[in-house]
């Protein structure tokens, strides 16, 4: 399991408070800023993350900008990404269920980083049910090719 990590400046303390988590935990990422929380463009931040996800270099991402709205809006543009902007545990776990998504999303304004580690957690170790859930996100992949 490798994660790639993206925020803006709106997500950059809560991408940081996350790296320490995941050290802790011993799983690996690649980071690919912002580094400091100097003002930049989320779309900037989740391309390279994203693209990292569907080369297959990374499995999953986690990005990171001020409400998380802005950022999986750019990352949903990406051909193959599900990204998913949580902030409850619930839909965290369903987003991984019936969603395969394979990007979520977080606001560093929103949630604070016991809430983000417990998403983060939920959404790594939640499996896809497939089945009916597979037919309806063909569905979604089809509306890429329109
Ligand atoms: C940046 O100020 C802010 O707009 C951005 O982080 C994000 O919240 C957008 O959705």
């Amino acid at each position: 399991m490798m994660l790639a990590l993206a925020a803006d400046h709106g997500g950059f303390a809560l991408k940081e408070e996350v790296k320490a988590w995941l050290d802790e935990q011993q799983i690996p990422y690649k980071d690919f800023g912002t580094h400091d929380g100097a003002s930049c463009d989320y779309a900037d931040m989740a391309a390279p993350a994203c693209d990292a996800v569907i080369s297959g270099d990374c499995d999953k991402a986690l990005l990171f900008c001020g409400t998380g709205i802005g950022i999986s809006m750019a990352a949903n543009k990406i051909k193959g990404i599900r990204a998913a902007c949580c902030s409850d545990y619930f839909s965290a776990k369903y987003t991984r269920l019936h969603n395969d998504a394979n990007v979520l999303c977080m606001g560093g304004r929103v949630i604070g980083p016991g809430a983000a580690i417990e998403l983060i957690d939920v959404f790594l170790h939640t499996e896809f049910e497939g089945g009916r859930h597979q037919r309806r996100i063909d569905k979604i992949a089809a509306l890429e090719n329109r």
